[in-house]
């Protein structure tokens, strides 16, 4: 994919359904008894991995014009998939289907692409099995495939190290199964999707703080959920309109879930101007987002706001290339273990383009370009297979004096195959 920079962003855009609502819909209308209706689901490959492994495990799944339709069978209507299940690129299927998994009586084996293959799932595999779990890395690296066998569980109260939705998930999943009740207590509050929607779907569950407690076996009932856009996709367009003179866009129907919306803050932090419109407060909040162009300087993002903005910071990042002053983001190592290194993968692609950046042990501090228009130097660049980076450096593209050619663009099918038409939209 090649890139030539553009003069001002003008119009309206939709973005996809959210990924991680996406997910776990289809997750939780197959424990559910009934018909889920899932509308505005996102069709990225990482969600229609997730339909897929259920599809193995028995569940009848219709996946028209984003409109998915799930005859969830109850918790106890899964059935053993005959193979492997394929994840694909996935870390939300993976680790929030294992504590499914680990409660079913049978063995499974799940795995991925070679990506997933080198995440750490030790950090659901350890909770998973004080809950009574029997999960084996195949390859002995704490790494997928895991094979999980089936076993009766029982509650625990897990301190959890890591901000992770994805582990809490996991455990609070297991939990629907255990004996007694399960609680997990996160550092930082981590997205509380999973909570809110399992509180719709019928479940008890509470949450204090950043504890959340779940009773097992709820009867769970189908029901019908509109997803709302991913404000991890119109993290690209707000970053865009900010970064481009000129711009002024409107990015309809957004998730504004404060455990997600840290870009929002950190926009504003840098100077920059995002207008909430239209905003409903009604279970997942939403509204539409008005996004000027406003000259950046640069910020520190750190502590609590990491969790809700962890997977915005690689374009984060090219705002603060093109910001003045100095950026420094901390506490954010969680980084190295997503799709790619995203603290090597930035510095690297950046300072091709002649950005002055320095990975740290749990960050980046970058040096923004500040004054000029186009504060970058078009370059070519590798996604290293990851979306987020792909999407960020077409962003980077638009700022850029040259052309930058992004290498494996391909990647931005995991969670927004439109991207890029999208973003051309914007320029016309
Ligand atoms: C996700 C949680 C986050 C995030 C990922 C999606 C989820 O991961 O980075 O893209 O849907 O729960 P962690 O839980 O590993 O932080």
């Amino acid at each position: 994919m090649k890139f030539h920079n553009i003069k001002g962003l003008k119009g309206e855009v939709t973005v996809p359904g959210d990924k991680s609502i996406s997910h776990r819909a289809v997750m939780f209308g197959a424990l559910s008894e009934g018909k889920t209706e899932i509308t505005n689901f996102l069709q990225g490959a990482d969600c229609l991995s997730t339909i897929g492994c259920f599809r193995r495990l028995g569940i009848d799944i219709e996946n028209q014009e984003n409109t998915v339709t799930i005859w969830g069978k109850g918790l106890d209507g899964l059935s053993a998939p005959s193979g492997t299940l394929d994840a694909g690129n996935s870390g939300t299927t993976t680790r929030l289907i294992s504590g499914i998994l680990a409660a079913q009586p049978f063995t499974t084996t799940l795995t991925g692409d070679s990506s997933i293959q080198k995440r750490p799932m030790k950090r659901i595999i350890e909770p998973l099995s004080m809950m009574g779990a029997r999960i084996e890395s195949l390859n002995g690296n704490g790494c997928a495939p895991l094979q999980i066998n089936g076993s009766p569980l029982h509650g625990i109260h897990y301190h959890s190290e890591v901000a992770s939705a994805q582990v809490k998930s996991a455990i609070l999943l297991a939990g629907l199964y255990a004996e007694g009740e399960t609680a997990v207590t996160e550092p930082v509050l981590s997205r509380n999707h999973s909570e809110l929607m399992l509180r719709t779907f019928g479940a008890n569950i509470r949450s204090e703080g950043t504890t959340a407690v779940i009773s097992p076996r709820p009867r769970l009932t189908g029901q019908k959920i509109r997803v709302p856009g991913d404000i991890s996709s119109a993290a690209y367009f707000i970053a865009a309109g900010l970064l481009v003179p000129g711009s002024d866009i409107l990015i309809r129907n957004v998730g504004i879930n404060p455990t997600r919306a840290g870009i929002l803050k950190a926009a504003k932090a840098m100077g920059g101007h995002v207008s909430l419109l239209n905003e409903n407060r009604e279970g997942e909040p939403t509204a539409d987002l008005h996004v000027v162009y406003r000259p950046l300087h640069g910020t520190v993002i750190e502590g609590d706001m990491i969790p809700t903005l962890i997977d915005e910071l690689p374009i984060i990042a090219v705002m603060a290339a093109a910001a003045s002053g100095t950026t420094i983001i901390r506490n954010a190592a969680e980084l190295k273990v997503k799709e790619s290194n995203r603290i090597d993968v930035m510095v690297r692609n950046l300072s091709a383009m002649g950005c002055s950046i320095t990975g740290t042990e749990d960050g980046m501090i970058i040096e923004g370009k500040g004054s000029s228009e186009l504060p970058l130097t078009g370059a070519v660049i590798d996604s290293f297979a990851d979306h987020r980076i792909a999407m960020s450096f077409a962003v980077a593209s638009l700022i850029a004096e040259g052309e930058t050619t992004i290498r494996g663009s391909e990647c931005v099918s995991i969670s927004y195959p439109d991207f890029y038409s999208d973003l051309l939209s914007l320029t016309k």
